[in-house]
This record gives C-alpha cells, structure tokens and sequence, in this order.
C-alpha cells in the first residue's frame, strides 16, 4: 500500500537535491557526466546550481565544484539527433524520444509481459514505433498517434516496411479492450498523464498490462507525489501497480533541449535524461467512463521549412501590417524547456530549435513560411495571391528571415544529413485536429 505525499516546497526540494549532490561527489562522481548520472533525474542547471551552493558552503571542495562546471561548459562533438528517420521533436509536442536501446528494452519487456500472439498498444510514442518497425518482436502492433506531421512520417516507414503496423488518431474513436499490453509516455504533466491513462486503460484487455513511463523523484518538486496521484487515479481505473522500476528509461536529449542549455552555456551528455518505468496490471474495469477521444485541440500550424519545423499559433490573424519577427528572449533561443516558463505565452511563433517570437501578424508570417516550404517544389511565392507590392516585400522579408532561421538551425544540429527520399507534407493545421495539405514537398 503507497501512501499519498504532498508535493515538496521547494525549499524541502533543493533541500533534498543538496543532499544527494554532495553524497554523489563524496561517492567519487565528480563529472559532470558521472554527477547527473547519479542523481534521480535533476534537471542539468539544477545540478550546476546546487554545485554552487554546496561550494560556497564549503560543503564540496570549490575545485571539484570548477572542474565539474568546466566539463559542462565543454561543447563536445556536435551529437546527431539519433532517430533522424523522423522529423525533428518540436517542444510544443513535449517530444522527448527514448534512446533506442531503451526502446528494444521495453519493446522486449512489453512482449515478456504478454502471450505469444498477443497485441501490443503503442500510444503516444511515435520513436518507439519506428524502433518497433526493424525489430522481431512476434506480437501484433499499434501504434495510436497525434496527427501530426511526425506520425505522417511512421506512416510512410511503415508503408515501406510492409506495413507491420496498424495506425490509428487518437482524436478518432479509441480503442476499447483490444490489446494485452498498452505503452504509453505522455508528456509529464498530470492534465496530459490523466486522460492518456484513461484511454490506455479502456484500450487494455482485463489481465493485460499498461506500461509508462513518470518523471523520476529529481525531476521536479512535485514528481514523488505526481507519480503516487497517478497511482492512485490509475486504481479508479482497474489498473493496480505491479512494477516501479525507477531511472530505467534513458532518452535522447531532442535538438530543442540542447538549444535551450546551450543557451545557457551548458552542454550535458546526449543521453542524460532517465525516466521511472511504471507497470499495472488490468485487474477490473473501470469505474470511470471511456473517454470519447484524447486529443488535444491546438491553434498552431505546422510548417516544414527545410528541417525546421515552425509552428504558428493563430495564423489566420492580423493585427498589423507589420509582420516582423519580435524578439522574446536574448538569442531568440528560450533557455528553458519547462511548460511553467511565462515566456512562452507570449510566443506565436516557435521552432524546433526552441527560437521563440511574438509577431503582429501571424497570417503573413504563415503565408512566408508555406512560400519557403513550396520554393523546395519549385512553386514558391505566386505573386498575384499576395496583394500589394509592399505586401509582397514584407511577405519575401520575411520569407529571408525564416529561411536564415532555417539554415542556422540545420547548422546548430550538427548537419544531420537529410533524407529525401519520400515527399512529406509542407504544411498542416492542428486548429481542429484536421489538416490541411498543400503541395507535398520533399523534406528531411
Ligand atoms: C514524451 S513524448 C513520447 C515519445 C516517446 N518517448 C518515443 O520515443 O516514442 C510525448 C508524446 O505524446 C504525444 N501526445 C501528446 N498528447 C497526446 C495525446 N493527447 N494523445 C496521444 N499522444 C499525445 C506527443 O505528440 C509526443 O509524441
């Protein structure tokens, strides 16, 4: 029986993460490497900001305390976005991919938890997907996703691998009782946790498991108490914990992340991030009604220039003639990739590089992002669409700053080569959970 905790102050936090910091330096982690290695998931600034106090304390030796802060300022080799068959992860998304060793490992764990012939929900985990189209795993697989344009991408893969996957939209019907193990990894908040466990429960056969992935104790003040609220939710739904395995997921550490920290001069190891493995078995129904769909409703439109994908929340407004790019954030780069940051209210525009902007007209801005995606089919800008000559320079204005921002990006991510060998959309609407297609481009 797990009793249920109050979320740490965070003082009681910082408290805790002091204490483990200087307990894993005396324990001889004293990389930077070694140190966020040891610790339950502390965000990479944390651990430096920790490291700081516990100096100043004189609690860590300050030279130990230097060298570690040297090692994390070191911009290594420019790592490569391991799973480059998708596009980019965009931090609206909260898209943090699992390494694909640890993708093999629950891909394995998942089919150990099931009858041979058994079936396999893949739910919100479009990396896992991808991992499970090359492996021999001897379970029928699905895989229900977001629409958007990374799931377009699994579709295509899994077209030309014979199609072993069967997908469908969670903002369609969800299943109801149709496979004996559910994965899921909702981004770690409880409003997404709720409704994605919800469904992943009616999904799952009575007997069957539900596997997710939950931030780890060093996450966050409230990750301990988040995790048991979850525990406890999921008993309403017939799901009762049979497994905690904490720090047992490792993930990639997206392009948008290492942006966000190397805007702050901060370079951690590409794998640094671990999440808690949580299994329940479906012991009886559950005493909540089905969810009639988990998708969530958006006002961004998706744009793919080159690599980058822009994101454009309200593209069908104007405010002003004036459709510059204004910056939010010194470097334009949000240094951070916490949902609780007030500065992304502000933004309408976003990158998958973590750039964020706020524009007064965001239709304009649209317009010059679909003309940079047709200009790589050839179509480009059709002059008679675009009203007035002083409309038509400020639209090719901005069309040369997007595809700067482009370029820069492309160069920041370590010149991951671009695939080009199936044409995917140039550009989509999230408003409704419909899209909308333009010309189909070629893009990585
Ligand atoms: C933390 S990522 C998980 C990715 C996973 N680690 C992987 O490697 O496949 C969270 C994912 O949940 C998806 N998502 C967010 N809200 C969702 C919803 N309501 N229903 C289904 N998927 C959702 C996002 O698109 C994103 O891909």
């Amino acid at each position: 029986m797990i009793a249920s905790r109050r979320s740490l102050s965070q003082a009681s936090f910082t408290a805790r993460v002091d204490d483990l910091t200087q307990a894993a330096i005396r324990d001889g982690a004293t990389s930077f490497a070694a140190l966020l290695h040891r610790l339950p998931g502390v965000y990479p600034t944390e651990v430096l900001a920790s490291l700081d106090r516990l100096a100043d304390s004189a609690s860590v030796d300050a030279a130990v305390a230097m060298s570690i802060h040297r090692r994390a300022a070191t911009n290594g080799v420019a790592a490569v976005e391991g799973r480059s068959l998708l596009p980019l992860p965009h931090p609206l998304d909260y898209e943090w991919r699992f390494t694909p060793d640890a993708a093999r490992l629950l891909l394995n764990r998942a089919a150990d938890l099931t009858p041979s012939g058994g079936d396999l929900l893949l739910f919100g985990t479009p990396g896992l997907a991808v991992e499970a189209l090359t492996l021999p795993i001897g379970r029928r697989l699905a895989f229900l996703a977001e629409d958007n344009s990374v799931t377009d991408r699994v579709f295509a893969l899994n077209q030309a691998t014979g199609s072993p996957l069967s997908i469908a939209f969670c903002s369609g019907g969800l299943p109801r009782e149709s496979a004996d193990a559910v994965f899921l990894d909702p981004p770690w908040y409880l409003d997404f946790v709720r409704p994605m466990l919800a469904a992943a429960a009616h999904a799952c056969r009575s007997g069957g498991v539900v596997l997710i992935s939950l931030p780890p104790d060093g996450a966050r003040p409230s990750a301990e108490a988040d995790r048991q609220a979850t525990i406890a939710f999921a008993r309403r739904l017939g799901l009762a914990a049979i497994e905690h395995s904490p720090l047992a997921i490792a993930y990639e550490t997206p392009f948008f992340e290492r942006n966000a920290l190397a805007a702050v001069g901060i370079y951690p190891p590409q794998h640094w991030r671990r999440g808690d493995l949580v299994v329940f078995r479906k012991t009886r129904a559950s005493t909540r009604p089905p969810p009639a769909s988990s998708g969530r409703l958006r006002d961004w439109t998706e744009v793919a220039i080159g690599r980058m994908r822009l994101f454009i929340r309200g593209g069908g407004e104007a405010h002003s003639d004036d459709a510059s790019l204004i910056s939010l954030v010194e470097g334009d780069i949000l240094p951070t990739v916490s949902r609780r940051d007030p500065r992304r209210r502000q933004a309408n525009v976003w990158t998958s590089g973590n750039r964020i902007f706020r524009t007064d007209n965001p239709q304009l801005v649209l317009e010059a992002a679909i003309s940079c995606a047709g200009e790589a089919m050839g179509s480009g800008v059709q002059p008679s669409l675009w009203g007035s000559i002083r409309e038509r320079e400020t639209l090719e204005r901005v069309a040369a700053k997007l595809r700067a921002l482009a370029a820069i990006e492309e160069q920041e991510e370590g010149k991951t080569p671009i695939i080009t060998t199936e044409r995917s959309i140039a550009w989509r609407s999230s408003s409704t959970n419909s899209w909308s297609r333009s010309t189909a481009i070629v893009s990585g």
